[in-house]
């Protein structure tokens, strides 16, 4: 068996022994006689499943008590919807930190339901930064912020947790459960599976009870975290199988320690990266250093026009800065983009 170093964009490496507990497990599971994906979802075993995850994933990130975990399907694409559809009324504003794309997309997202005042737009440096928290324009009465704690695509992180009293609402998609987090200062984190949790097809949804009653009477009933909230998420047939996965991912993280121990690796690997990076004439990473992120890690050219496609020979010539980074952080042959470059260290 042979298997690639994965940091591509799009879906992340699953652990190995994640990957072999599934194919042992694939044909009979727990003596059923029957895979995950064809047993009911209502039958004792499953519903354990279904319960373990939820405990494990509340002791992995300390979820506190008045919190609901929710799996529903649809990505963090379709929370960007929900969360508007669920915490506003129509008219209401909320507010938006834009620090890349996937929180313009959000923002975008919201306007067809509510109004958005985009609090701070970090789009004029090219979403390399993050403005300064006392310079976002927030408004009076906004029913929620929401922001993108890690920014996918530009390598735009945060470290910090913004203040004020609004409930805070975080798509997590690419840095959920890579480092402690106070879940107690949110009112809803989401985050898609495919990154850091398993599979594609599943999300990861953690909403303050209390905000469980702000959604819209009208909306469809998939629409409505209310509704996964009262049916441990079952109100239709969930993803089984992703959910199979995430359960056994979260056991892994536990076995590693947990997410501070996975914290530490994280810091560890990333800051060999940016070593080797800011050691390079050829490269730079064009974030400012204190929001480099810890998952994303993008390199461009240090000494070149900002478009155009590399060919593929100079595209080699990122090897001299991977070969220094052990080879847990390093991957496929580089893939060819525009000028820029990335390694996604989910
Ligand atoms: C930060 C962030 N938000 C949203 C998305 C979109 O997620 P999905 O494809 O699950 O809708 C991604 C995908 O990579 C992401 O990184």
């Amino acid at each position: 068996m042979s298997r690639v170093y994965n940091f591509s964009a799009g879906p992340a490496a699953l652990p190995l022994e994640v990957l072999e507990t599934i194919r042992n497990d694939l044909p009979d599971w727990l003596g059923s006689g029957m895979s995950v994906m064809e047993v009911s979802h209502r039958g004792k075993d499953f519903v354990e499943l279904a319960a373990r995850a939820d405990a494990t994933l509340r002791e992995l990130l300390k979820v506190p008590d008045d919190y609901s975990v929710l799996f529903p399907q649809g990505g963090a694409t379709m929370q960007m919807a929900m969360a508007p559809l669920n915490l506003s009324a129509p008219g209401d504003t909320a507010d938006y930190v834009v620090t890349g794309s996937w929180g313009k997309k959000a923002a975008g997202e919201a306007k067809k339901f509510c109004d958005v005042n985009v609090a701070a737009d970090a789009s004029d440096k090219n979403f390399t930064y993050i403005p300064t928290e006392s310079s976002w324009r927030r408004s009076d009465n906004a029913a929620y912020l929401h922001y993108t704690p890690n920014e996918t695509i530009a390598g735009v992180e945060f470290h910090f947790v913004p203040d004020g009293d609004v409930p805070l609402v975080a798509d997590m998609s690419s840095n959920i459960l890579s480092r402690p987090v106070d879940v107690s200062r949110f009112g809803v984190i989401y985050a898609g599976a495919q990154k850091n949790i398993g599979p594609a097809g599943i999300t990861l949804v953690i909403v303050r009870n209390d905000l469980l009653g702000r959604a819209r009477q009208d909306n469809a009933h998939l629409m409505i975290w209310k509704s996964y909230a009262d049916s441990d998420s079952m109100t239709n047939t969930p993803p089984t199988f992703a959910w199979y996965v995430a359960d056994l991912v979260f056991q892994w993280l536990k076995n590693q320690g947990g997410v501070e121990a996975i914290a530490e690796t994280n810091a560890r690997k990333s800051s060999k990266l940016y070593a080797a990076i800011d050691a390079s004439d050829f490269y730079t990473n064009p974030v400012a250093v204190d929001c480099r992120s810890r998952m994303n890690v993008p390199f461009i050219l240090a000494d070149a026009a900002p478009t155009g496609n590399f060919s593929k020979s100079r595209s080699l010539l990122a090897w001299p800065i991977l070969r220094v980074i052990d080879r847990s952080v390093v991957c496929e042959p580089p893939y060819i983009t525009l000028s820029a470059k990335r390694r996604l260290m989910h």
